[in-house]
């Protein structure tokens, strides 16, 4: 766990533990960081993480997965990203935006959801995506990649997975299209391909670029580990710096790893699989909880870093922790009702609580957490459609 991992741009990672990409509904609903925010990664800093990832920063304000993600555009307060990222590069900690796009399942009230292609099931309803609107998004996702690096952050890892656009485009499911982008898996990952290729050019050879891959949608119909396994096949022949190995979709209905109480780890036959197709550093997400398993993960050589999530909220100092072996495994709570994305929601307001230093006051059970989740989003979507007025049809 302590040893460094050379990424493929030279970059030195300083130890194989990361902080999980996790939306935190902290932005200002302009799509720029709050003061709030910037405390929670320079405590993630603090606590030994050798790379935080913020989750869901878009591309622009049209696809947002939430009203209080980050946006890379021109309206972006360079001051306030880079307080932000100064911060979260404290202690030799790198910070990577997630760039994203939430396709079919972008934020409805302040979205029109548009994937690959049309869909109209109980659920989810989007439009699909024109020939040409697929192929601006490889400029589309350089741009953003290259303001992210103008505005501090230390690499990027572009989201391709739980269902949101990119991983809509690896999925029979969502991408029903009849051209170059739709069929066969190695033409549902053409886009992905294009996209890491632009960005490449767009941010030099010396930053790193990530991807966060689904190991399977776990969902009848989508995207499966044979298909998934290929893509990494695809994928080991780009210029990567690390693959994020993860699983699972917000589809309606379906299975996500940041609501499931099943131990873990969950990825891991997975990751085996996938270490015998690639030389690409691999990352693996999901379901660690002990220090053990993670141990175990790296020292095998099945994976170079493991990244956690919901750990990384019950002790942002775990990281320390596990290194210097100062402490115990962190407690997670055990509820006693649990309501569809409740445990996400729970874990959302106590990164609030920890973003205040006030974590030890923390006492919100499911039912009161997910009803302050929405109403903050509710209140936060008003600013976002003041701020995007006019500007959200940009394919
Ligand atoms: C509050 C919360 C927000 C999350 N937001 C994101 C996100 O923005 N992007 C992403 O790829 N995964 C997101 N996840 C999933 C986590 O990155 C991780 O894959 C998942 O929680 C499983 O790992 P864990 O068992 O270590 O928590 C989120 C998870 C939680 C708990």
């Amino acid at each position: 766990m302590k040893g460094k991992i050379k990424l493929p741009c030279g970059v030195i990672l300083k130890n194989a533990i990361g902080k999980s990409p996790m939306s935190d509904s902290l932005g200002d609903g302009k799509g720029n960081p709050t003061k709030e925010q910037i405390r929670l990664y320079e405590r993630w800093a603090e606590g030994g993480t050798s790379l935080s990832i913020i989750g869901e920063v878009q591309l622009d304000y049209s696809y947002p997965e939430r009203p209080g993600n980050l946006v890379l555009n021109d309206a972006s307060d360079i001051k306030l990203f880079k307080e932000l990222t100064s911060k979260a590069l404290i202690n030799g900690s790198h910070l990577w935006a997630q760039i994203g796009h939430a396709g079919a399942l972008s934020h409805l009230p302040i979205s029109k959801p548009k994937g690959p292609s049309l869909l109209d099931i109980e659920g989810l309803k989007c439009e699909g995506m024109s020939l040409n609107e697929v192929k601006n998004l490889p400029s589309r996702y350089a741009k953003a990649a290259s303001k992210a690096k103008e505005l501090g952050f230390s690499g990027v890892q572009i989201h391709a997975g739980h269902g949101f656009l990119l991983s809509q485009f690896l999925s029979p499911l969502f991408n029903k299209r009849d051209d170059e982008y739709g069929g066969n898996i190695k033409s549902r990952c053409k886009i992905i391909l294009q996209i890491i290729n632009s960005v490449r050019i767009e941010v030099g050879d010396t930053f790193p670029i990530s991807i966060r891959i689904n190991s399977s949608d776990n969902i009848e119909g989508g995207l499966t580990q044979k298909d998934s396994l290929k893509a990494i096949g695809f994928l080991d022949k780009t210029s990567l710096d690390l693959i994020d190995i993860s699983g699972g979709t917000y589809f309606p209905g379906a299975k996500a790893s940041s609501d499931s109480l099943i131990n873990g780890p969950y990825f891991l036959e997975f990751a085996k699989k996938a270490r015998k197709i690639t030389s690409i550093p691999l990352m693996i997400s999901g379901g660690f909880k002990k220090k053990d398993e993670v141990q175990s993960a790296i020292s095998s050589g099945v994976v170079d870093m493991v990244s956690i999530g919901r750990g990384m909220i019950i002790d942002t100092n775990l990281a320390n922790t596990w290194i210097n072996n100062s402490g115990s495994d962190p407690i997670f709570p055990k509820f006693e009702v649990v309501v569809p994305g409740g445990i996400t929601a729970w874990y959302t307001m106590r990164l609030t609580a920890i973003a205040n230093d006030d974590e030890d006051n923390f006492n919100l059970d499911l039912i009161n957490a997910l009803e302050s989740y929405e109403k903050r989003d509710n209140e936060k979507c008003f600013i976002w459609k003041k701020c995007t007025d006019g500007t959200s049809s940009l394919g």
